[in-house]
């Protein structure tokens, strides 16, 4: 191969390359901060390495005489991509907190999306205008543009802030979420056991650098939004309640990797050790679980295989990012066959913290 097209395939190469770390960037609540920030050291490489590659058609493109409309068109586009993915760059560093923690200058979260969200859709338009220069049918490939633009905008815009309200730590007043109405239960009081995050995962000392799927800031305190859940139970009706603790290895502190090894205890069928709990007292046990790929997190199953709750009655919150009850009920179901199951109540995520009033309710309801 001669020199020149090994020069054009490293080029093709490394634009491609742009483009999966940039699409990859944008997920960055799934791969983990280190990842996003090692990737976006290897844009900057990359990006060094295209305008190195590219640096005749660079030095040729402040030239707009005798360049036609599409041409100018895609030039202006050219420079804008080049300066803001400077720009990016430099906030990139501002936002760090593992490679450049020293860096502080342009440390704004907003600013760095936005900055991500004009490279993204930028790079769409840069790609697309070299594919429109060379195809046949123009108007195709204008709506292709378009729709990639938009695409890239609706996923900055819409989809990263989505996914951050996800995975990102909300700050609430415990005593406001927790403390109101109480209800009289009559017998038996139940048992509360919950599973959450907290408490099972190695977090790390700085709060600011946990990314967590819905974990809560109450009053500055890190908590599991299921523990938010069974301290209001507690508050209303003045109950017993025990979290489903592991007493082996925790789960990561990264929300992605935490992803993986629920989906591989599951896959393996894996039934983690935690803490003894009795429930041998109690006639009715309430389950707050979290929706762990669509069922309960392994330790959960770990707590209804091993204990006895035939003939209780077991009630079911879940909480989930958008997946009802997905299989747990089933599961459950199967895992505890003896007992009375009863689903209560499938809790979003973000609506957690206000769900006071919905569960004074429900034990109103329940013990009549
Ligand atoms: C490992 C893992 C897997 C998850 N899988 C699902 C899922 O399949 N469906 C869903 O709607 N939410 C899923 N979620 C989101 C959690 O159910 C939700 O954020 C829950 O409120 C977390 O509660 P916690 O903060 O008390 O641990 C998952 C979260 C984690 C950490």
């Amino acid at each position: 191969m001669d020199k020149k097209k090994i020069g054009k395939n490293i080029g093709k190469a490394v634009d491609i390359l742009m483009y999966v770390i940039l699409f990859v960037q944008m997920i960055y609540v799934f791969t983990g901060n280190v990842v996003h920030e090692v990737l976006g050291v290897g844009f900057f490489v990359c990006l060094v390495a295209h305008l190195v590659i590219k640096r005749k058609y660079l030095l040729g493109l402040w030239r707009f005489r005798n360049k036609s409309a599409v041409r100018k068109t895609a030039d202006i586009a050219t420079i804008l991509l080049t300066i803001v993915s400077a720009v990016m760059i430099f906030s990139s560093m501002g936002v760090s907190r593992t490679l450049f923690p020293w860096f502080r200058l342009m440390g704004y979260t907003d600013l760095h999306v936005y900055l991500a969200t004009a490279v993204l859709a930028l790079a769409v338009f840069h790609g697309g205008m070299k594919g429109y220069m060379m195809a046949k049918k123009k108007k195709r490939a204008a709506v292709f543009i378009a729709l990639g633009c938009i695409a890239s905008v609706a996923v900055g815009l819409a989809l990263v802030p989505y996914l951050n309200r996800h995975f990102k730590i909300v700050s609430i007043s415990r005593s406001e979420a927790v403390n109101g109405e109480k209800v009289e239960w009559k017998g038996s009081k139940p048992l509360v056991v919950y599973f959450t995050r907290m408490g099972n995962t190695d977090f790390e000392d700085n709060v600011d650098a946990v990314s967590g799927a819905s974990l809560l800031l109450a009053d500055g305190e890190l908590t599991g939004s299921n523990k938010l859940l069974a301290d209001m139970i507690e508050n209303t009706i003045g109950c017993d309640v025990n979290a489903i603790t592991l007493t082996g290895e925790k789960y990561p502190s990264s929300y992605g990797d935490t992803v993986s090894v629920a989906g591989r205890e599951l896959r393996q069928k894996a039934r983690p050790a935690i803490e003894p709990i009795d429930a041998s007292g109690y006639d009715t046990v309430i389950l707050i679980y979290p929706l762990w790929w669509g069922t309960v997190p392994m330790p959960v199953a770990t707590f209804l295989e091993s204990s006895d709750l035939g003939g209780k009655e077991l009630y079911l919150i879940a909480t989930q990012g958008s997946s009802g009850y997905g299989s747990s009920v089933d599961d459950i179901e199967n895992m505890a066959k003896e007992a009375n199951v009863h689903k209560v109540m499938s809790i979003y995520c973000d609506d957690i913290p206000n769900s006071r009033g919905a569960i004074a309710e429900w034990l109103k309801e329940a013990n009549k």
